[in-house]
Protein backbone atom coordinates (compact mmCIF):
# COMPACT_ATOMS: atom_id res chain seq x y z
CA UNK A 1 0.00 0.00 0.00
CA UNK A 2 1.99 2.94 1.08
CA UNK A 3 5.58 2.45 0.43
CA UNK A 4 8.34 4.12 2.55
CA UNK A 5 10.18 5.84 0.56
CA UNK A 6 13.73 5.10 1.78
CA UNK A 7 16.57 3.86 0.45
CA UNK A 8 19.30 3.62 3.14
CA UNK A 9 22.35 5.59 2.66
CA UNK A 10 25.15 4.66 5.35
CA UNK A 11 27.18 7.50 7.08
CA UNK A 12 28.55 7.29 10.67
CA UNK A 13 27.43 9.85 12.37
CA UNK A 14 30.13 11.95 14.48
CA UNK A 15 27.71 13.96 16.35
CA UNK A 16 26.25 11.20 18.43
CA UNK A 17 24.84 13.80 21.11
CA UNK A 18 22.40 15.11 18.13
CA UNK A 19 20.12 11.91 18.06
CA UNK A 20 21.30 11.37 21.30
CA UNK A 21 22.83 8.21 21.00
CA UNK A 22 26.31 6.57 22.40
CA UNK A 23 29.01 7.03 19.38
CA UNK A 24 29.03 4.12 17.92
CA UNK A 25 26.17 3.18 15.96
CA UNK A 26 25.79 3.79 12.60
CA UNK A 27 23.34 5.65 11.16
CA UNK A 28 21.68 3.42 7.92
CA UNK A 29 18.55 5.25 7.79
CA UNK A 30 18.84 8.80 7.67
CA UNK A 31 15.44 9.91 6.44
CA UNK A 32 13.33 7.86 9.04
CA UNK A 33 13.42 9.23 12.20
CA UNK A 34 11.56 7.42 14.95
CA UNK A 35 9.79 8.23 17.89
CA UNK A 36 8.63 6.01 20.24
CA UNK A 37 5.20 6.58 22.89
CA UNK A 38 6.09 5.60 26.20
CA UNK A 39 2.41 5.54 27.44
CA UNK A 40 1.05 2.35 27.60
CA UNK A 41 4.84 1.23 26.21
CA UNK A 42 6.42 2.02 29.42
CA UNK A 43 9.70 3.15 30.14
CA UNK A 44 11.94 0.19 30.35
CA UNK A 45 10.40 -1.52 27.28
CA UNK A 46 11.06 2.08 25.33
CA UNK A 47 14.32 2.23 26.82
CA UNK A 48 15.14 -1.61 25.72
CA UNK A 49 12.99 -0.97 21.85
CA UNK A 50 14.89 2.53 21.73
CA UNK A 51 18.51 0.74 21.83
CA UNK A 52 17.05 -2.00 19.91
CA UNK A 53 16.22 -0.10 16.80
CA UNK A 54 19.71 2.02 17.05
CA UNK A 55 21.72 -1.04 17.17
CA UNK A 56 20.17 -2.13 13.90
CA UNK A 57 21.26 1.69 12.76
CA UNK A 58 17.79 3.62 13.23
CA UNK A 59 17.57 7.43 14.29
CA UNK A 60 15.93 7.43 17.48
CA UNK A 61 14.67 10.81 19.07
CA UNK A 62 14.28 11.42 22.72
CA UNK A 63 11.91 14.25 22.22
CA UNK A 64 8.82 14.56 19.96
CA UNK A 65 9.77 17.62 17.99
CA UNK A 66 8.88 18.70 14.12
CA UNK A 67 12.41 16.18 13.44
CA UNK A 68 10.32 12.99 14.00
CA UNK A 69 8.80 11.43 10.54
CA UNK A 70 7.46 8.05 12.22
CA UNK A 71 5.59 7.96 15.86
CA UNK A 72 5.24 4.73 16.77
CA UNK A 73 2.93 3.69 19.35
CA UNK A 74 1.29 0.73 21.64
CA UNK A 75 -1.56 2.70 22.57
CA UNK A 76 -4.41 1.34 21.31
CA UNK A 77 -6.95 3.90 21.68
CA UNK A 78 -6.23 5.90 19.09
CA UNK A 79 -8.38 8.85 20.79
CA UNK A 80 -6.15 9.24 23.59
CA UNK A 81 -2.99 9.19 21.78
CA UNK A 82 -4.12 11.70 18.90
CA UNK A 83 -5.45 13.93 21.59
CA UNK A 84 -2.01 14.12 23.23
CA UNK A 85 -0.25 14.27 19.89
CA UNK A 86 -2.59 17.59 18.81
CA UNK A 87 -1.26 19.22 22.23
CA UNK A 88 2.36 18.38 21.56
CA UNK A 89 2.15 21.71 19.09
CA UNK A 90 3.88 20.26 16.12
CA UNK A 91 3.86 22.36 12.63
CA UNK A 92 4.60 19.18 11.39
CA UNK A 93 1.91 16.40 12.23
CA UNK A 94 0.15 15.91 9.35
CA UNK A 95 3.56 14.86 7.81
CA UNK A 96 4.10 12.67 10.57
CA UNK A 97 3.31 8.91 10.40
CA UNK A 98 1.52 7.88 13.40
CA UNK A 99 2.03 4.00 13.44
CA UNK A 100 1.59 0.68 15.37
CA UNK A 101 4.14 -1.10 17.21
CA UNK A 102 3.62 -4.03 13.89
CA UNK A 103 5.51 -1.66 12.41
CA UNK A 104 8.14 -1.24 14.14
CA UNK A 105 8.42 -5.02 14.66
CA UNK A 106 8.59 -5.89 11.12
CA UNK A 107 11.04 -3.25 10.77
CA UNK A 108 13.80 -4.84 13.73
CA UNK A 109 12.84 -8.17 11.49
CA UNK A 110 13.75 -6.77 8.31
CA UNK A 111 16.45 -4.88 9.51
CA UNK A 112 15.10 -1.80 7.33
CA UNK A 113 12.15 -0.11 7.56
CA UNK A 114 9.72 -1.56 5.84
CA UNK A 115 6.53 -0.07 3.61
CA UNK A 116 4.24 1.41 5.33
CA UNK A 117 0.70 -0.40 5.05
CA UNK A 118 -2.44 0.56 6.44
CA UNK A 119 -2.55 -1.70 8.59
CA UNK A 120 0.54 -0.06 10.33
CA UNK A 121 -1.16 3.12 10.71
CA UNK A 122 -2.89 4.18 13.79
CA UNK A 123 -5.76 6.63 12.16
CA UNK A 124 -7.03 10.03 13.53
CA UNK A 125 -10.56 9.44 14.52
CA UNK A 126 -11.39 12.58 16.31
CA UNK A 127 -14.43 14.48 15.50
CA UNK A 128 -12.25 17.84 14.50
CA UNK A 129 -9.58 16.08 12.45
CA UNK A 130 -9.93 17.54 8.77
CA UNK A 131 -10.17 14.20 7.24
CA UNK A 132 -9.34 10.44 9.13
CA UNK A 133 -6.45 9.59 6.53
CA UNK A 134 -4.92 13.15 6.98
CA UNK A 135 -1.64 11.42 8.33
CA UNK A 136 -0.60 9.95 4.80
CA UNK A 137 -2.97 11.03 2.10
CA UNK A 138 -2.08 13.77 -0.09
CA UNK A 139 -5.12 15.90 -0.58
CA UNK A 140 -5.49 17.24 -5.32
CA UNK A 141 -5.85 20.70 -4.04
CA UNK A 142 -2.85 22.29 -3.33
CA UNK A 143 -4.58 24.46 -0.40
CA UNK A 144 -5.21 21.45 1.53
CA UNK A 145 -1.55 20.58 1.24
CA UNK A 146 1.43 22.66 3.79
CA UNK A 147 4.28 23.35 0.33
CA UNK A 148 7.54 24.91 2.07
CA UNK A 149 10.53 26.43 -0.18
CA UNK A 150 12.14 22.97 0.52
CA UNK A 151 11.55 20.96 -2.35
CA UNK A 152 12.71 17.32 -1.80
CA UNK A 153 12.09 16.40 -5.68
CA UNK A 154 13.53 19.36 -7.53
CA UNK A 155 14.74 16.24 -10.18
CA UNK A 156 11.37 15.77 -11.04
CA UNK A 157 9.51 19.32 -10.67
CA UNK A 158 12.62 20.66 -12.67
CA UNK A 159 11.72 18.44 -15.72
CA UNK A 160 7.89 19.04 -15.13
CA UNK A 161 8.01 22.59 -15.43
CA UNK A 162 9.91 22.20 -18.83
CA UNK A 163 7.26 19.69 -20.16
CA UNK A 164 4.25 22.41 -18.75
CA UNK A 165 6.27 25.24 -20.19
CA UNK A 166 6.37 23.33 -23.90
CA UNK A 167 2.68 23.13 -23.64
CA UNK A 168 1.94 26.52 -22.20
CA UNK A 169 4.30 27.99 -25.13
CA UNK A 170 2.19 25.62 -27.42
CA UNK A 171 -1.10 27.14 -25.98
CA UNK A 172 -1.89 23.61 -25.16
CA UNK A 173 -3.72 24.03 -21.89
CA UNK A 174 -4.55 20.68 -20.72
CA UNK A 175 -1.60 18.80 -19.81
CA UNK A 176 0.65 22.15 -19.22
CA UNK A 177 -1.88 22.10 -15.73
CA UNK A 178 -1.42 18.56 -15.49
CA UNK A 179 2.40 18.84 -15.43
CA UNK A 180 1.98 21.48 -12.96
CA UNK A 181 -0.62 19.93 -10.35
CA UNK A 182 2.02 17.19 -10.55
CA UNK A 183 4.87 19.31 -9.63
CA UNK A 184 2.96 20.95 -6.47
CA UNK A 185 2.00 17.31 -5.51
CA UNK A 186 5.97 16.58 -5.22
CA UNK A 187 6.97 19.67 -3.93
CA UNK A 188 4.48 18.89 -1.16
CA UNK A 189 6.14 15.97 -0.14
CA UNK A 190 8.43 15.56 3.01
CA UNK A 191 10.37 13.35 1.28
CA UNK A 192 12.51 12.41 -2.03
CA UNK A 193 10.61 10.05 -4.42
CA UNK A 194 12.80 7.36 -5.20
CA UNK A 195 10.47 4.42 -6.25
CA UNK A 196 7.85 4.65 -8.40
CA UNK A 197 5.72 2.45 -5.94
CA UNK A 198 5.98 5.45 -3.79
CA UNK A 199 3.71 7.80 -5.72
CA UNK A 200 0.65 5.05 -6.04
CA UNK A 201 -1.25 6.98 -3.45
CA UNK A 202 -0.62 10.27 -5.01
CA UNK A 203 -3.40 12.40 -6.29
CA UNK A 204 -2.36 14.61 -9.77
CA UNK A 205 0.26 11.99 -11.23
CA UNK A 206 -1.05 10.69 -14.84
CA UNK A 207 0.49 8.24 -17.23
CA UNK A 208 2.78 10.73 -19.32
CA UNK A 209 3.98 12.39 -15.70
CA UNK A 210 4.62 8.57 -14.52
CA UNK A 211 6.64 7.43 -17.38
CA UNK A 212 8.96 10.97 -17.15
CA UNK A 213 9.61 9.84 -13.32
CA UNK A 214 10.61 6.37 -14.39
CA UNK A 215 13.11 7.57 -16.84
CA UNK A 216 14.50 10.09 -14.39
CA UNK A 217 14.52 7.01 -11.81
CA UNK A 218 16.20 4.89 -13.90
CA UNK A 219 18.52 7.21 -15.94
CA UNK A 220 18.73 10.08 -14.08
CA UNK A 221 17.04 12.27 -17.07
CA UNK A 222 14.53 12.34 -19.18
CA UNK A 223 14.89 11.86 -23.09
CA UNK A 224 11.86 13.76 -23.33
CA UNK A 225 12.67 16.57 -21.41
CA UNK A 226 16.69 16.43 -22.66
CA UNK A 227 14.52 16.48 -26.45
CA UNK A 228 12.68 19.59 -25.46
CA UNK A 229 15.65 22.21 -23.90
CA UNK A 230 17.39 21.44 -27.00
CA UNK A 231 14.85 22.65 -29.29
CA UNK A 232 15.65 25.76 -31.09
CA UNK A 233 11.39 26.76 -30.95
CA UNK A 234 11.81 25.93 -27.21
CA UNK A 235 14.93 27.64 -26.48
CA UNK A 236 14.08 30.94 -29.11
CA UNK A 237 10.59 31.14 -27.60
CA UNK A 238 11.88 31.02 -23.86
CA UNK A 239 14.92 33.70 -24.61
CA UNK A 240 12.01 35.73 -26.05
CA UNK A 241 9.51 35.67 -23.42
CA UNK A 242 12.65 36.08 -20.52
CA UNK A 243 12.04 39.61 -21.66
CA UNK A 244 9.67 42.05 -19.46
CA UNK A 245 6.37 42.76 -21.89
CA UNK A 246 6.66 40.09 -24.61
CA UNK A 247 5.00 37.54 -23.97
CA UNK A 248 4.16 33.71 -25.98
CA UNK A 249 1.80 35.23 -29.16
CA UNK A 250 5.04 37.71 -29.99
CA UNK A 251 7.41 35.44 -29.00
CA UNK A 252 5.82 33.32 -31.59
CA UNK A 253 5.49 35.83 -34.17
CA UNK A 254 9.09 36.77 -34.18
CA UNK A 255 9.88 32.91 -34.12
CA UNK A 256 7.71 32.55 -36.94
CA UNK A 257 9.66 35.87 -38.67
CA UNK A 258 12.93 34.18 -38.67
CA UNK A 259 14.21 35.83 -36.04
CA UNK A 260 16.70 33.65 -33.51
CA UNK A 261 18.23 36.60 -31.08
CA UNK A 262 17.66 39.55 -29.55
CA UNK A 263 20.10 41.33 -32.62
CA UNK A 264 17.77 40.08 -34.79
CA UNK A 265 14.64 41.37 -32.92
CA UNK A 266 16.21 45.00 -32.41
CA UNK A 267 17.70 45.03 -36.17
CA UNK A 268 13.77 44.43 -37.47
CA UNK A 269 12.91 47.59 -38.90
CA UNK A 270 9.37 46.46 -39.20
CA UNK A 271 9.37 45.26 -35.39
CA UNK A 272 7.47 48.16 -33.23
CA UNK A 273 8.88 47.25 -29.85
CA UNK A 274 6.44 49.06 -27.23
CA UNK A 275 7.20 50.98 -24.26
CA UNK A 276 7.33 47.67 -21.94
CA UNK A 277 9.34 45.71 -24.54
CA UNK A 278 11.92 49.24 -24.80
CA UNK A 279 12.21 48.92 -20.93
CA UNK A 280 12.43 45.39 -21.08
CA UNK A 281 15.30 45.11 -23.36
CA UNK A 282 17.00 48.14 -21.66
CA UNK A 283 16.81 46.60 -18.49
CA UNK A 284 17.55 43.33 -19.16
CA UNK A 285 20.17 42.29 -17.44
CA UNK A 286 18.88 43.38 -14.16
CA UNK A 287 15.80 42.34 -14.17
CA UNK A 288 16.67 38.96 -15.32
CA UNK A 289 18.63 38.34 -12.56
CA UNK A 290 16.97 37.40 -8.90
CA UNK A 291 16.30 40.03 -6.23
CA UNK A 292 17.74 39.05 -3.15
CA UNK A 293 15.98 39.67 0.47
CA UNK A 294 17.89 42.25 1.02
CA UNK A 295 16.74 44.13 -2.17
CA UNK A 296 13.40 43.42 -1.15
CA UNK A 297 13.32 44.66 2.36
CA UNK A 298 15.30 48.01 0.90
CA UNK A 299 12.53 48.39 -1.53
CA UNK A 300 9.51 48.06 1.25
CA UNK A 301 11.99 51.01 2.92
CA UNK A 302 11.53 52.86 -0.23
CA UNK A 303 7.73 52.52 -0.80
CA UNK A 304 6.99 52.53 2.95
CA UNK A 305 8.31 56.07 3.28
CA UNK A 306 6.81 57.17 0.15
CA UNK A 307 2.86 55.60 1.41
CA UNK A 308 3.52 57.23 4.54
CA UNK A 309 4.34 60.55 3.58
CA UNK A 310 1.41 60.55 1.09
CA UNK A 311 -1.18 58.97 3.91
CA UNK A 312 -0.02 57.93 7.44
CA UNK A 313 -2.56 55.90 8.15
CA UNK A 314 -1.53 54.15 5.19
CA UNK A 315 -1.15 50.29 5.28
CA UNK A 316 2.25 48.38 3.36
CA UNK A 317 2.60 44.44 2.94
CA UNK A 318 5.00 43.03 1.27
CA UNK A 319 3.46 39.83 -0.55
CA UNK A 320 3.95 37.66 -3.33
CA UNK A 321 7.26 35.06 -2.86
CA UNK A 322 8.87 37.16 -0.36
CA UNK A 323 6.11 36.92 1.59
CA UNK A 324 6.22 32.79 0.83
CA UNK A 325 9.72 33.16 2.46
CA UNK A 326 11.40 32.77 -0.76
CA UNK A 327 14.99 34.03 -0.87
CA UNK A 328 15.07 35.21 -4.48
CA UNK A 329 12.20 36.19 -6.47
CA UNK A 330 11.37 37.82 -10.07
CA UNK A 331 9.81 40.99 -8.90
CA UNK A 332 9.13 42.64 -5.57
CA UNK A 333 5.10 42.74 -4.78
CA UNK A 334 3.26 45.45 -2.32
CA UNK A 335 -0.44 46.26 -1.50
CA UNK A 336 -1.41 49.54 -0.25
CA UNK A 337 -4.25 50.68 1.15
CA UNK A 338 -5.75 53.34 3.35
CA UNK A 339 -8.76 52.77 5.69
CA UNK A 340 -10.58 55.79 3.82
CA UNK A 341 -12.62 54.28 1.32
CA UNK A 342 -11.73 55.71 -1.96
CA UNK A 343 -8.57 57.55 -1.21
CA UNK A 344 -6.79 54.17 -1.76
CA UNK A 345 -7.49 55.16 -5.99
CA UNK A 346 -5.31 58.01 -5.62
CA UNK A 347 -2.77 56.36 -3.41
CA UNK A 348 -0.81 54.79 -6.32
CA UNK A 349 -0.44 57.87 -8.95
CA UNK A 350 0.83 59.73 -5.45
CA UNK A 351 3.21 57.14 -4.95
CA UNK A 352 4.61 57.51 -8.75
CA UNK A 353 5.08 61.11 -8.35
CA UNK A 354 7.27 60.89 -5.32
CA UNK A 355 9.56 58.14 -7.03
CA UNK A 356 9.38 60.16 -10.00
CA UNK A 357 10.91 63.05 -7.95
CA UNK A 358 13.13 60.88 -6.11
CA UNK A 359 14.78 59.70 -10.02
CA UNK A 360 14.38 56.46 -9.11
CA UNK A 361 11.94 55.51 -11.66
CA UNK A 362 12.96 53.76 -14.63
CA UNK A 363 9.67 52.79 -16.15
CA UNK A 364 5.91 52.82 -14.96
CA UNK A 365 2.99 51.04 -16.17
CA UNK A 366 -0.15 52.22 -14.56
CA UNK A 367 -3.59 50.64 -14.43
CA UNK A 368 -6.54 52.66 -12.79
CA UNK A 369 -9.03 50.93 -10.69
CA UNK A 370 -12.25 49.30 -12.91
CA UNK A 371 -12.97 47.97 -9.72
CA UNK A 372 -17.14 48.11 -8.89
CA UNK A 373 -18.40 46.30 -5.75
CA UNK A 374 -21.87 46.38 -7.66
CA UNK A 375 -20.21 43.80 -10.50
CA UNK A 376 -19.12 40.82 -7.98
CA UNK A 377 -19.22 38.18 -8.06
CA UNK A 378 -16.42 38.05 -11.42
CA UNK A 379 -17.50 34.91 -12.79
CA UNK A 380 -14.04 34.62 -14.92
CA UNK A 381 -11.40 32.69 -13.43
CA UNK A 382 -7.38 33.42 -13.52
CA UNK A 383 -7.95 37.32 -14.89
CA UNK A 384 -6.20 39.74 -13.95
CA UNK A 385 -8.09 41.76 -10.52
CA UNK A 386 -9.74 44.99 -11.29
CA UNK A 387 -7.97 47.26 -8.38
CA UNK A 388 -5.83 50.11 -9.23
CA UNK A 389 -2.05 48.78 -9.52
CA UNK A 390 1.10 49.48 -11.65
CA UNK A 391 4.40 47.61 -13.12
CA UNK A 392 7.27 49.55 -12.37
CA UNK A 393 10.98 49.40 -13.14
CA UNK A 394 13.26 51.27 -10.52
CA UNK A 395 16.70 52.14 -9.36
CA UNK A 396 17.74 50.71 -6.59
CA UNK A 397 21.11 52.03 -5.00
CA UNK A 398 23.37 49.27 -3.32
CA UNK A 399 24.04 52.06 -0.01
CA UNK A 400 20.55 51.51 0.54
CA UNK A 401 20.79 47.11 0.86
CA UNK A 402 21.96 45.87 3.91
CA UNK A 403 25.26 43.41 2.73
CA UNK A 404 25.00 45.34 -0.59
CA UNK A 405 23.22 44.37 -3.91
CA UNK A 406 22.68 41.29 -5.69
CA UNK A 407 24.71 42.07 -9.24
CA UNK A 408 27.50 40.32 -11.01
CA UNK A 409 30.78 40.16 -10.28
CA UNK A 410 32.68 43.25 -11.87
CA UNK A 411 29.52 45.04 -12.29
CA UNK A 412 30.65 48.90 -10.58
CA UNK A 413 27.36 50.85 -11.29
CA UNK A 414 26.51 50.44 -7.62
CA UNK A 415 22.81 50.67 -8.45
CA UNK A 416 20.33 47.85 -10.23
CA UNK A 417 17.12 47.93 -11.71
CA UNK A 418 14.56 45.79 -10.13
CA UNK A 419 10.58 45.10 -10.81
CA UNK A 420 8.08 45.95 -8.74
CA UNK A 421 4.68 45.85 -8.47
CA UNK A 422 2.01 47.59 -6.46
CA UNK A 423 -1.97 47.02 -5.89
CA UNK A 424 -3.96 49.55 -4.62
CA UNK A 425 -7.50 47.39 -3.33
CA UNK A 426 -10.02 49.28 -1.32
CA UNK A 427 -9.74 48.17 2.78
CA UNK A 428 -12.57 45.56 2.93
CA UNK A 429 -11.13 44.39 0.27
CA UNK A 430 -7.58 43.86 1.75
CA UNK A 431 -7.71 40.03 2.73
CA UNK A 432 -8.94 38.88 -0.26
CA UNK A 433 -6.38 40.90 -2.78
CA UNK A 434 -3.34 39.90 0.41
CA UNK A 435 -4.46 36.27 -0.09
CA UNK A 436 -4.64 36.51 -4.09
CA UNK A 437 -1.31 38.50 -4.49
CA UNK A 438 0.66 35.67 -1.95
CA UNK A 439 0.44 32.87 -4.56
CA UNK A 440 2.07 30.85 -5.67
CA UNK A 441 -0.15 30.99 -8.11
CA UNK A 442 -0.74 27.08 -8.27
CA UNK A 443 -2.03 27.88 -4.67
CA UNK A 444 -4.44 30.63 -5.81
CA UNK A 445 -5.59 28.36 -8.80
CA UNK A 446 -6.31 25.24 -6.36
CA UNK A 447 -8.06 27.84 -3.57
CA UNK A 448 -10.32 28.66 -6.02
CA UNK A 449 -11.07 25.25 -7.48
CA UNK A 450 -11.40 23.49 -3.80
CA UNK A 451 -14.56 26.41 -3.45
CA UNK A 452 -15.99 26.17 -6.79
CA UNK A 453 -15.75 22.47 -6.73
CA UNK A 454 -16.05 21.55 -3.16
CA UNK A 455 -18.00 24.69 -1.42
CA UNK A 456 -20.26 25.58 -4.13
CA UNK A 457 -18.20 29.18 -3.85
CA UNK A 458 -16.36 31.60 -6.54
CA UNK A 459 -13.30 33.62 -5.00
CA UNK A 460 -11.25 35.54 -6.46
CA UNK A 461 -8.71 38.74 -5.55
CA UNK A 462 -12.07 40.63 -5.05
CA UNK A 463 -14.22 38.40 -3.00
CA UNK A 464 -15.30 35.46 -2.07
CA UNK A 465 -19.64 34.42 -3.02
CA UNK A 466 -21.62 31.99 -1.78
CA UNK A 467 -23.95 30.23 -4.31
CA UNK A 468 -26.23 28.26 -2.31
CA UNK A 469 -26.94 31.19 0.07
CA UNK A 470 -26.35 33.60 -2.69
CA UNK A 471 -24.01 36.29 -0.62
CA UNK A 472 -20.81 37.89 -0.31
CA UNK A 473 -18.64 36.54 2.35
CA UNK A 474 -16.99 39.21 4.57
CA UNK A 475 -13.69 38.76 5.51
CA UNK A 476 -10.78 41.07 7.21
CA UNK A 477 -8.12 38.56 7.93
CA UNK A 478 -6.72 35.48 5.23
CA UNK A 479 -8.01 33.30 8.16
CA UNK A 480 -11.77 34.35 8.08
CA UNK A 481 -11.34 33.19 4.12
CA UNK A 482 -9.92 30.02 4.56
CA UNK A 483 -12.79 29.95 7.61
CA UNK A 484 -15.44 30.30 5.37
CA UNK A 485 -13.76 28.07 2.80
CA UNK A 486 -14.06 25.49 5.96
CA UNK A 487 -10.09 25.26 5.08
CA UNK A 488 -7.52 24.55 7.44
CA UNK A 489 -5.16 27.72 7.61
CA UNK A 490 -2.31 27.88 6.10
CA UNK A 491 0.70 30.04 6.28
CA UNK A 492 2.08 31.64 3.79
CA UNK A 493 5.47 30.18 3.84
CA UNK A 494 3.16 26.98 3.39
CA UNK A 495 1.75 28.38 0.14
CA UNK A 496 4.73 27.79 -1.73
CA UNK A 497 2.94 24.92 -4.24
N1 LIG B 1 -1.07 38.10 -9.40
C1 LIG B 1 -2.36 38.50 -9.63
N2 LIG B 1 -2.63 39.38 -10.63
C2 LIG B 1 -1.62 39.89 -11.38
C3 LIG B 1 -0.30 39.51 -11.15
C4 LIG B 1 -0.05 38.59 -10.14
O1 LIG B 1 -3.26 38.04 -8.95
N3 LIG B 1 -1.90 40.76 -12.32
C5 LIG B 1 -0.80 37.16 -8.32
C6 LIG B 1 -0.34 35.83 -8.83
O2 LIG B 1 -1.38 34.90 -8.83
C7 LIG B 1 0.72 35.43 -7.85
C8 LIG B 1 1.10 36.68 -7.11
O3 LIG B 1 0.22 37.70 -7.55
O4 LIG B 1 0.15 34.53 -6.95
C9 LIG B 1 2.51 37.09 -7.31
O5 LIG B 1 2.83 37.10 -8.67
P1 LIG B 1 4.32 37.05 -9.21
O6 LIG B 1 5.09 38.22 -8.75
O7 LIG B 1 4.25 36.86 -10.70
O8 LIG B 1 4.87 35.69 -8.63
P2 LIG B 1 5.63 35.35 -7.30
O9 LIG B 1 4.92 34.22 -6.69
O10 LIG B 1 5.82 36.56 -6.46
O11 LIG B 1 7.00 34.81 -7.83
P3 LIG B 1 8.37 35.62 -7.99
O12 LIG B 1 9.09 35.42 -6.69
O13 LIG B 1 9.09 35.00 -9.13
O14 LIG B 1 8.04 37.05 -8.24
MN1 LIG C 1 6.64 38.34 -7.26
MN1 LIG D 1 4.63 40.34 -9.44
Amino acid sequence: MFHSPIVPRVRKRSRAAEVGIPGREEVKFEDVRLFLVERKMGRSRRSFLTQLARSKGFIVEDVLSDVVTHVVSEDIHTSSLWTWLKECDLKNLTHMLVLDISWFTDSMREGRPVAVETKHLIQDTLPEASTPTAVVSVSQYACQRRTTTENNNKTFTDAFEVLAERYELNEIEGPCLAFRRAASVLKSLPWAVRSLGATQDLPCLGEHTKSVMEEILQNGRSFEVERILSDERFQTLKLFTSVFGVGPKTADKWYRRGLRSFNDVLADSSIQLNRMQQSGFLHYEDISRAVSKAEARALRNIIDKAVHAITPDAVLALTGGFRRGKEFGHDVDFIVTTPEPGEEETLIPKVINRLTKQGILLYTEYQASTFDMSKLPCHRFEAMDHFAKCFLILRLEGSQVEGGLHIAEGDSRGWRAVRVDLVAPPMDRYAFALLGWTGSRQFERDLRRYARMERQMLLDNHALYDKTKKELLAATTEKDIFAHLGLEYIEPWQRNA
